[in-house]
């Protein structure tokens, strides 16, 4: 089992940061490395044109064991998960009648570009609501995931776990279902990739976008992409010298090339090989590797076992653990707690974690301990409007 890895990070200590799934802290060892990349380029004389293609192939391979695919050529870097998303998006073929299955109240960078396409070509959108928002219902909701999915679907866009309570899905029961429909299943892994296992070889997804900048503690403005073969001759949004073949010929760049790097390839963003990005990302996954991303799962987990029985006792419902994952949460909130009065009390104690809808989005990871989980069940005692409240926060 891992231990607490507060000491990898520089987080203030009077700050109890329960939330990666907006950012994720750099690493002490990563800033070092991206100072040093950032004085690596004081001259450009020591660039060299291996310089501008080699380092990726580093991150390739680093993320390809971490997604478990064989094929590291399939993995393309992103500046976000809205640029590898339209990258699927303007590759599906869609036709004027046919539907892209979404969720309620999906990432925008996973929704915006649907609603696009559908626009574009006559198709229409399909979201698929949560039955119930004010507390956890992942089993139904899944099972009108499965319902929804019919012969008109050309797409299922989900993200790996919903963004906002951690709900999990159930990626082998809808990929079963979109082989039978002959759709894409698309997934935006943002909000899980390096924190809780996904397997591209089990689930067999046509695309994996994913921002690096939370669940992998990279730099802002980095992601990485996985396409699958359906969508090996695809046009990708930008046309980039990089992604042409041979274009690490630099005496032949203006022999211009028709053809692409082959498959997934062309999918990357123009200037791929960031010289200060890309030594810290590598090194982050590095990282998350020796760690074991089921270890990093367990780890959140194992905090949660006993201080999530006194959220609950506090007030807080929350999913079933196989419904949600445990390095994302929400805390739904029974009636009793004054919402107003919950953000204050967090507020004052320095308790980091996002409020969403009727629920406290909390995401920790290897710097958290049970402790940090029991420091929002006090400021839950604190902010419950009856006197039964009161009483439990007197004999505790
Ligand atoms: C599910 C999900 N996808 C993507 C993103 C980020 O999107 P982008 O990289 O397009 O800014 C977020 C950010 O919170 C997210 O929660």
């Amino acid at each position: 089992m891992l231990k607490c890895q507060k000491g990898k990070f520089s987080l203030p200590d009077d700050i109890t940061y329960l939330n990666c799934a907006y950012r994720g802290p750099l690493m002490k060892h990563i800033e070092k490395i991206g100072w040093e990349a950032v004085s690596q380029n004081n001259n450009p004389a020591l660039i060299q044109s291996t310089d501008f293609f080699d380092p990726f192939l580093k991150v390739q391979k680093l993320f390809a064991q971490l997604i478990n695919t064989p094929d590291p050529n399939r993995i393309v870097l992103i500046p976000s998960s809205s640029y590898g998303m339209a990258n699927a998006a303007n590759n599906v073929d869609l036709q004027a009648g046919e539907n892209i299955v979404i969720l309620d109240e999906q990432f925008p960078s996973n929704y915006y570009i649907w609603e696009r396409v559908a626009k574009e070509k006559g198709a229409h959108l399909k979201i698929v609501g949560n039955p119930d928002k004010t507390r956890p219902s992942g089993e139904l909701w899944n099972e009108r995931i499965l319902n929804a999915i019919d012969r008109s679907t050309k797409v299922v866009a989900i993200g790996s776990v919903h963004w906002a309570d951690g709900t999990m899905f159930d990626h082998k029961a809808i990929r079963k279902r979109t082989e039978e429909v002959g759709a894409y299943l698309i997934i935006d892994g943002t909000q899980s990739v390096g924190a809780l296992p996904f397997d591209v070889e089990e689930i067999k997804p046509d695309a994996l976008i994913c921002s690096t900048y939370k669940w992998m503690f990279s730099p802002y403005g980095t992601g990485l992409g996985y396409y699958g073969p359906r969508f090996d001759h695809g046009l990708p949004i930008e046309e980039s010298w990089m992604n042409r073949k041979d274009s690490h010929l630099f005496e032949k760049l203006v022999d211009y090339e028709p053809a692409y790097k082959s498959g997934a390839m062309r999918y990357m963003v123009g200037q791929s090989s960031n010289f200060i990005t890309l030594p810290m990302l590598e090194a982050c996954l590095e990282q998350l590797l020796a760690w074991g991303v089921s270890d990093i799962q367990s780890y959140v987990q194992s905090i949660g076992i006993n201080s999530l029985e006194l959220v609950k006792e506090a007030g807080g419902i929350l999913a079933t653990p196989e419904n949600r994952a445990h390095h994302l949460f929400g805390i739904y909130l029974s009636d009793e707690i004054d919402k107003h009065k919950l953000r204050q009390e967090l507020k004052d104690r320095k308790v980091i974690v996002s409020f969403r809808g009727n629920s406290i989005r909390v995401s920790p990871h290897l710097y958290n301990e049970a402790g940090d989980f029991e420091k929002i069940a006090e400021c839950m005692r604190a902010a419950r409007t009856s006197l039964k409240g009161s009483t439990d926060l007197q004999m505790r």
